[in-house]
């Protein structure tokens, strides 16, 4: 039987799920893989931690040249997170040529090629299943399951933090704040936040996945980013009376045009199999060119989720002779060689305060006329201001958009108070 000899750094959420599940199904992977796969070192600090999982003190290391070093170990699993000591500590251990199996997203949007070359230069392996959307196997997917296809779009929720957040504030009523404290509570949420909820966290995945999707290399800077912060009650409930629920949505297309990348919040009809994806979970929509439209769905946070997935890359790789490295249309210069979409179609929900007068409406009307904007829906409600408008328009552009929301605020007669993208 194959000896596999594995080392954990970090032994947080991630690290300590995939600790449990290594330790847990030793057996059955010698039964059904024909590997034995043990762990050797772990490097962690935290003793209470280390204790929680029953860690023995032996199987401890204390810094990264002790795990690099170690001749027993084949496949070191990175799940400290952040940029800084990551990046060094997976260089260090890939220019000894070790297998590298990590789960940090930010890491390998930010650093897959260098990463990669390092990798191949030492003939060593880099897997990175766990850092897009937890414990789905997007990436094997993507690689081996739909590889046949060109892909022409994907559309998903990958973010548990914000799904969780927004299906609280849908169907509870929760404020924001309460809801986003749940979530770091049951792990969901980065260390900051802010990662989660400004959309970064999605960006950096869907810049990963739609560079494997298409075969081309797409900076994560350059995927239009919006967060839910901005995100008010009083807008997920219109949307609701409307028949719509909010996701955050990341959005990647390829077409004669060029690429789209964007992650923000969007209205999607209750209907949509996206609007039943709640809480943690989430879920990717794939449309190949032969395939057409597949949906995966599943934990997209947590310990033994993405530590299945960490566990399965461990899997691959010790099972594989050579190593796998990807292949990309645009080696020499990723930035210039892309066409990027930014005035890209989509029907859009708008809540404006009008004075309500003679003559409101049909001034609100002419400006989406303009631009040629059809209205798709309407609701006024009378308040003591005035009335709140809320409408939904018919598919359009963001330019449309921009310039009718730019002459709305420049009239006397409304002001927009809130746009958002709706999924047609
Ligand atoms: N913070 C991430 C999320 C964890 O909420 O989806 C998994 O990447």
């Amino acid at each position: 039987m194959k000896k596999v000899g594995v080392a954990i750094l970090g032994l947080g959420v991630v690290g300590g799920g995939t600790y449990r599940i290594l330790t847990e199904h030793r057996e059955f992977y010698q039964t059904t893989q024909s590997l034995d796969i043990n762990v050797e070192c772990v490097l962690e600090q935290n003793e209470e931690r280390l204790k929680e999982l029953g860690v023995p003190e032996e199987l401890v290391a204390h810094n990264i040249a002790e795990v690099a070093c170690n001749p027993d170990v084949n496949i070191v699993v990175e799940c400290i997170g952040g940029v800084s000591v990551a990046r060094d500590y997976v260089l260090d251990v890939l220019y000894g040529g070790k297998t590298v199996v990590t789960s940090n997203k930010e890491l390998i949007a930010k650093y897959y090629h260098e990463l990669e070359r390092t990798a191949k230069r030492h003939s060593a392996g880099l897997y990175f299943e766990a850092s897009c959307v937890g414990g789905v196997p997007i990436i094997r997917t993507l690689l081996d399951g739909v590889q046949s296809n060109k892909i022409v779009s994907m559309m998903g929720i990958i973010n548990g933090t914000t799904n969780f957040i927004l299906t609280k504030m849908t169907e509870e009523g929760t404020s924001y704040a309460e809801a986003l404290q749940e979530a770091q509570k049951l792990g969901y949420a980065e260390a900051d936040p802010d990662a989660d909820v400004e959309g970064f966290d999605a960006a950096y995945k869907l810049s990963v996945l739609s560079s494997l999707a298409f075969h081309t290399k797409i900076p994560y800077t350059k995927v239009l980013r919006e967060g839910i912060t901005g995100i008010t009650p009083e807008d997920i409930s219109h949307g609701k009376a409307l028949g719509y629920r909010l996701k955050l949505l990341a959005i990647s297309k390829q077409s004669e045009e060029g690429i789209e990348v964007r992650v923000h919040p969007a209205f999607v009809k209750k209907d949509h199999p996206l609007a039943s994806v709640s809480g943690s979970y989430n879920a990717v929509f794939l449309t190949g060119d032969s395939l057409g439209d597949l949906m995966l769905y599943g934990k997209g946070a947590g310990d033994l989720p993405t530590g299945s997935a960490v566990v399965s890359d461990i899997l691959y790789a010790a099972s594989r002779t050579e190593p796998r490295y990807s292949t990309f249309k645009n080696n020499a210069n990723p930035e210039k060689e892309i066409k990027f979409v930014s005035d890209f179609a989509s029907s859009y929900y708008m809540r404006l305060s009008v004075n309500d007068r003679t003559g409101v409406l049909s001034k609100i009307a002419a400006i989406f006329g303009k631009n040629n904007i059809s209205i798709l829906e309407l609701l006024q409600t009378p308040d003591a201001e005035g009335a709140t408008l809320v409408l939904v328009t018919h598919e359009t552009h963001e330019a449309a958009i921009k310039n009718a929301v730019a002459k709305l605020n420049a009239s006397d007669i409304a002001k927009v108070e809130a746009v958002l993208r709706v999924v047609s």
